[in-house]
């Protein structure tokens, strides 16, 4: 499709973001896959599933706590930025497969994480509690003694019902939908830009690197995130910067 860039953001009712970790790369924190991925160092079979926390939470959480640590120092790039300005006069959606917080440290406050955050721990009995500090206030429940699970879906989790379905039906009501970073290997994240297919979206892909689903894409622009999205909506953001 040839379509007129940069395009004009006011000529739709209501837009997704949907990122992954080549959202944060220019904030310096890993992607998963490629060169320099977090699964090419780390096998996650021994640190991001649930037999693995089972068999030896504390390895588990030391390796979370580890990730932490550094990125905890790690701020949002101008791509984090001029999404988070456009929210404030658009019907913007942020629909992350990221942990990192990112989005929201960008000031951004429609996100739905669809696999949790690095900032959450879950007890079993006594449920969900927040932990920003570079290290975990405890590894075990205060009020009960149970070991606390990163609140994140790992490999072989079911991602929570409510959040897809909410994802879901967000996505089909978009007539904007905007894919930056996301290698798209990983269901049922990879299947979003589908739903927006059936509802006719306008569907753009930021990627330097071709994906799984590139094909499906009406525009596909070749950048990093944050250039990207200065080529789809121009530099007349940049005053945004
Ligand atoms: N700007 C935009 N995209 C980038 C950049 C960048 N600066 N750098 C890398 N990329 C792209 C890569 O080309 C790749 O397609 O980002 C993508 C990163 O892919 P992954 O590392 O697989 O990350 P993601 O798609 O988010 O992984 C999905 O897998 O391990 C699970 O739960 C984890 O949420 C994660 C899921």
């Amino acid at each position: 499709m040839n379509l007129d860039l940069p395009i004009r953001i006011d000529d739709y009712k209501s837009i997704v973001f949907f990122t992954g970790a080549g959202m944060s790369a220019e904030s310096g924190i890993w992607t998963y896959r490629g060169k320099g991925g977090l699964w090419s160092e780390y096998n996650w079979q021994e640190y991001a599933c649930q037999r693995a926390f089972k068999l030896d939470p504390e390895k588990v959480l030391k390796f979370h706590e580890m990730r932490r640590e550094k990125i905890i120092d790690c701020v949002p790039h101008k791509g984090h930025y001029l999404i988070s300005k456009l929210e404030e006069q658009h019907n913007i959606t942020i629909i992350t497969q990221n942990i990192d917080g990112m989005h929201q440290k960008a000031g951004s406050r429609n996100v739905i994480e669809l696999h949790g955050s690095h900032w959450h721990l879950r007890c079993p009995k006594h449920g969900l509690r927040e932990d920003f500090g570079k290290k975990y206030r405890s590894y075990k429940c205060e009020m009960c003694g149970s070991w606390l699970r990163p609140d994140i879906i790992w490999f072989e989790d079911c991602l929570e019902e409510r959040i897809i379905n909410d994802a879901i039906e967000t996505v089909l009501r978009a007539d904007l939908f905007i894919s930056i970073g996301t290698s798209a290997v990983v269901w049922p994240a990879a299947g979003m830009p589908r739903y927006a297919k059936q509802n006719n979206a306008l569907c753009i892909e930021i990627n330097p690197e071709e994906t799984e689903m590139s094909a499906l894409y009406d525009l596909t622009i070749r950048e990093a995130a944050s250039s990207g999205l200065i080529t789809l909506f121009g530099n007349t953001n940049e005053r945004i910067l």
